[in-house]
């Protein structure tokens, strides 16, 4: 019942160009939430491939990332900026002004107006079309870890000790992981019009029984996606295999 990987990355990069297009269409901008991460690398690589091969263009693609480290300087090997420069935004052609990732370098008294701009900024643009989702072993999404409220919002929040050892080869040994990250909240998520939650792997298979199938509470922050309208999970065969 469920896809291989390469299966799950081809539908979902194939709905998002689809968007795109209709978008450009009708003369308008498409708001596209994104993450960052190992799980969607085949999405972006498939719409890579769709701009240099079939000439989509992103000239009317605006994008959101859920999160980023912090303190993290956007040119550190680990940051998210340069995650996505490297994995998408330098083979395209969006618009540098188009691409939002919360930064990581704020002093602290300036987090909450950032946090608060980011909010405005996704409303101004009319609203998130395509949330890109991945979900951490915390049952995370962006960085919403266990104890995040259904209604939280932009916000600097403290890393999971399980995400902290998870990203710990990135950073050459846990205790070089940044204990904080700015991240969108739950409901900055739900309210994105369609949610594609991508999933791979024998690891993830516990997590995303619990999401999909478990009661939802805020001790699995990814259970609150449970009542959208427009939730899909993408998922292969091993991430499937602990589904009820
Ligand atoms: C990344 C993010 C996280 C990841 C999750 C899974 O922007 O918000 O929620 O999606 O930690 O990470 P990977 O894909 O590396 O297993």
């Amino acid at each position: 019942a469920f896809a291989v990987a390469a299966d799950a990355n081809h539908s979902v990069a194939t709905e998002i160009a689809s968007l795109i297009r209709q978008r450009q269409a009708d003369g308008r901008q498409c708001v596209l939430g994104l993450a960052t991460g190992s799980t969607p690398l085949g999405v972006y690589a498939e719409l890579i491939g769709m701009h240099r091969d079939e000439g989509l263009s992103f000239a009317n693609v605006v994008t959101f990332n859920l999160d980023e480290y912090f303190p993290m300087r956007p040119d550190a090997p680990q940051s998210y900026h340069r995650f996505m420069n490297e994995n998408l935004v330098d083979h395209i052609d969006i618009d540098p002004a188009n691409v939002h990732i919360p930064y990581g370098l704020l002093s602290t008294g300036a987090v909450d107006e950032f946090c608060h701009n980011y909010e405005q900024l996704i409303d101004d643009s009319g609203g998130i079309d395509l949330q890109l989702l991945g979900i951490g072993r915390t049952g995370h999404i962006g960085f919403n870890e266990p104890g995040s409220d259904r209604s939280s919002l932009t916000r600097l929040v403290q890393l999971n000790s399980v995400t902290r050892v998870d990203a710990a080869s990135d950073f050459a040994g846990v205790d070089n992981v940044p204990q904080w990250a700015i991240t969108m909240g739950v409901q900055t998520i739900l309210d994105s019009r369609r949610i594609r939650l991508l999933a791979f792997g024998k690891h993830k298979a516990p997590i995303v029984a619990r999401a999909a199938a478990g009661k939802q509470s805020d001790s699995v922050p990814a259970t609150f996606l449970q009542n959208h309208v427009d939730v899909r999970y993408l998922l292969d065969s091993d991430a499937a295999s602990e589904l009820p």
